[in-house]
């Protein structure tokens, strides 16, 4: 008997083909139990380069490395089985040229598995969703608000509120959609620019900060459940898991503290000879 999962992954195709249908739904995910829990509800996850800020309290994901993106990958395929799971591409890692992307894109996919990849940039990037598309990497494009630019951008905030910014965004939507995209996240965009984009651009677009017309919709997991300090407008809290977590806790130290745990329950008694 084949030992292989009898589950299907979703795949990039999968992804693209939701085009115009049924909105496709996303978090991300950056560890084994969080991608276990999600992926029964989502479509595909995305291993972010958030983890920087998320997991590890970095002020920008300008240091994140590729090497702390394939550690999460692992983890993160190693918690899921039907999910599409989406690596991004850290900074400094594929912006060079497209061969310096084909390398890390490869590199990423041989060592965790993942389906596809994600980078940041539109127009300026084409040629490299071209080059990479060609040679058998899926990859999802990253609009709008760019955090890896976060140096040059000068602050986080939202993009394409005046028609100058708004035109430039669509052009970038529309490059890389040309270029073989097969999804594009746009990011902190004027609602009425996301509707457009994705009435006019061929790739499924996901929002974060878009409008509810996008193909689908992304959030940061930590952010959604409430375990995050300070989020953004475009995050709503679905739960607030960040007082539970405390109040556990606090219970658990008081009864260290009395020596009331662990009780018999939890030891092991010895042998019966
Ligand atoms: O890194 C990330 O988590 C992302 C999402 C916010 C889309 O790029």
């Amino acid at each position: 008997m084949s030992v292989q999962s009898v589950v299907r992954r979703l795949t990039a195709p999968d992804i693209r083909a939701r085009k115009g249908g049924e909105p496709i739904v996303s978090l991300t995910a950056y560890h084994a139990h969080t991608a276990r829990l999600i992926d029964p509800h989502v479509d595909f996850m995305l291993v972010g380069d958030s983890l920087g800020n998320v997991m590890h309290g970095l002020e920008t994901t300008i240091p994140v490395t590729v090497e702390m993106m394939i550690l999460q990958g692992q983890a993160v395929m190693r918690g899921s089985r039907r999910a599409l799971v989406v690596v991004d591409l850290p900074f400094g890692s594929y912006e060079g040229s497209p061969q310096q992307a084909f390398a890390t894109a490869a590199r990423v996919l041989k060592e965790t598995g993942a389906g596809a990849i994600k980078l940041e940039g539109g127009s300026r990037m084409a040629e490299t969703v071209r080059f990479l598309a060609d040679r058998g990497v899926p990859v999802m494009g990253h609009i709008g608000l760019t955090p890896q630019s976060i140096n040059t951008l000068g602050s986080f905030r939202a993009l394409g509120r005046d028609e100058a910014s708004a035109a430039i965004i669509l052009e970038d939507a529309r490059a890389i959609s040309d270029a073989g995209a097969f999804a594009i996240v746009i990011e902190a965009v004027s609602e009425p620019l996301a509707r457009q984009i994705t009435q006019e651009v061929a790739a499924p677009t996901i929002g974060i900060g878009g409008s509810s017309a996008c193909d689908g919709q992304i959030l940061v997991l930590e952010d959604m459940l409430g375990l995050s300090d300070r989020v953004p407008r475009f995050v709503k809290k679905f739960a607030d898991i960040g007082p539970a977590i405390g109040e556990a806790v606090e219970a658990y130290a008081s009864e260290v503290r009395a020596r009331s745990f662990p009780a018999a329950e939890h030891t092991y008694a010895p042998k019966k000879t």
